[in-house]
């Protein structure tokens, strides 16, 4: 393990020192430092993506139990690939964690700012941590280092970010060269490590020159086979194109979810429809699927910003409204379909759930549809049995009185329906022989789409699921 990695570290020295010779303006750095601030999906991924790539990082946050078991060596997230990754880079003495701020500002070429941005409780982006961290990182910083914003945080924000340090640093009467630059993630998770190595594109919003070279330089070993893929614009556009690019996926969501409704209503079949629009190669097929409505932390907050955004300049983003309506609509639709099946008296009826993070590969259940159902469930008085490949735990502290499976099929124990709420792998092909003999009324409410209504139905099973 540790000669694999030795040795691709000296094959990226080479690299940087080739690209050196074709670019000049770019200098080489020998032991480039990185400070991460905030060491959850974002910071995590991106820090040990950056050791990986043989630079010195140190992954700073404020939770100190997370670091405490960072240090441990315990993953508080589960991405595929991330474990090993961040294992290999610990012990290669290129990735540390640490809870004390003091030296993460001082001696490091690049401060990314990676924390979450929670909401105020009206719904705005509250920004006064990011602002924090700029102001100790304006009275701290020694030498010559990017600020690099990661963090999704509403236009302007990088404005603001500079006038702080600049304010901090002339208190200080002191001469230090800072450039600040807007860097938005669009990592997904459970794949985020793909999506940083390589990425459809980087977005880089600079305000000068050097800043440009700056990043050019960090950046250099990933945009190395295709500079297209890297798109340098102000950090106002950089801000702009992140929650644009996040909205136009949920967007398209949303849509096809209306689509699948009212296929349902005027009998025609969504699964075909979304072919047929999908192979138009001016929509493409990506991000069309129905389903029972999205999650995530991204979406859902992306969007809310993004309105926000639009009513702090008097604008009504209406489309956006719409988007989230639909969305709010759709995570019902599971329980409405099987209310429906039972005339809704769904009392002391037993139910159980497959799936229940926002999406598979991931234990993240923020704003999952999962929430949504099993509250509804629990109102309506039934008995509730959960299975998940990852994101059982979560569960068990929100709904004490859900059964949390040992395995799928323990899960369908008696069941009198069987909801898909996630299409994990291993739900695709189960044996429904057995599914059958567990349960108590054979009923499937498919809300992913991931089943043949035929074979289902083949089987014996009264088989339910969006848009068909
Ligand atoms: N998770 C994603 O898929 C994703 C993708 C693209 C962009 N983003 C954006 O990236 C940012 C981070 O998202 P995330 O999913 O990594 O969030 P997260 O909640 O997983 O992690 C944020 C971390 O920041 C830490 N933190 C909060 N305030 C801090 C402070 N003042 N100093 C130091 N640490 C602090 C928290 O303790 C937490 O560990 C958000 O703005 C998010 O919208 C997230």
């Amino acid at each position: 393990m540790y000669r694999k990695n030795k040795e691709k570290i000296d094959k990226l020295q080479l690299l940087s020192q080739k690209m050196y010779i074709f670019a000049p303006n770019i200098k080489y750095h020998k032991a480039m430092k990185i400070s991460i601030i905030g060491t959850g999906y974002v910071g995590l991924v991106t820090g040990t993506c950056f050791a990986e790539l043989g630079v010195d990082v140190t992954c700073v946050d404020t939770d100190s139990q997370k670091i405490n078991r960072l240090v441990y060596g315990s993953i508080p997230i589960y991405e595929p690939g991330l474990e090993n990754m961040v294992t290999g880079n610990v012990n290669e003495g290129r990735l540390r964690f640490a809870s004390d701020f003091n030296r993460a500002f001082a001696d490091v070429d690049y401060v990314f700012c990676t924390i979450d941005t929670t909401p105020d409780a009206d719904g705005s982006t509250n920004l006064d941590p990011v602002y924090r961290i700029a102001k100790v990182f304006g009275q701290r910083v020694e030498r010559a280092c990017t600020f690099v914003l990661k963090s999704t945080v509403p236009v302007g924000t990088a404005s603001e970010v500079r006038r702080i340090v600049d304010e901090e640093i002339a208190r200080r009467g002191v001469s230090v060269q800072v450039d600040i630059a807007s860097n938005p993630d669009f990592l997904t998770e459970g794949n985020a490590i793909k999506d940083f190595m390589k990425p459809d594109r980087i977005v880089i919003g600079v305000e000068t020159e050097r800043a440009r070279e700056s990043m050019t330089r960090l950046y250099r070993t990933i945009l190395m086979h295709n500079n297209r893929r890297v798109i340098f614009t102000d950090t106002r556009t950089a801000e702009m194109i992140k929650y644009a690019a996040t909205s136009m996926l949920a967007t398209r969501v949303s849509f096809m979810n209306e689509i699948a409704n009212l296929c349902e209503l005027v009998g025609a079949d969504v699964n075909v429809v979304r072919h047929g629009v999908g192979t138009d190669s001016r929509i493409g097929p990506k991000y069309i699927y129905p389903g029972c409505g999205y999650g995530g932390t991204l979406f859902p907050q992306d969007i809310k910003d993004l309105i926000k955004i639009g009513d702090s300049h008097d604008f009504d983003m209406r489309v956006l409204k719409a988007v989230e309506n639909v969305n709010t609509r759709q995570k019902r639709i599971l329980f409405e379909k099987l209310s429906r099946f039972y005339d809704d008296d769904l009392k002391e009826k037993t139910v159980a759930l497959w799936g229940l993070s926002f999406k598979p590969e991931t234990d993240d259940m923020s704003e999952a549809p999962a929430i949504v159902t099993l509250d509804l469930l629990t109102e309506a008085g039934c008995k509730v049995r959960v299975y998940d490949p990852v994101a059982m735990n979560a569960t068990k502290l929100r709904w004490d009185h859900v059964y949390c499976g040992i395995d799928m099929y323990d899960a369908v124990k008696d069941a009198d329906a069987l909801l898909i709420l996630t299409e994990w792998r291993q739900f695709r092909i189960p044996a429904w022989d057995r599914v059958k003999s567990l349960m108590r009324t054979p009923l499937v409410i498919d809300g992913r789409n991931i089943y043949d209504a035929a074979e289902l139905e083949a089987a014996g099973f009264t088989y339910r699921c969006i848009g068909r």
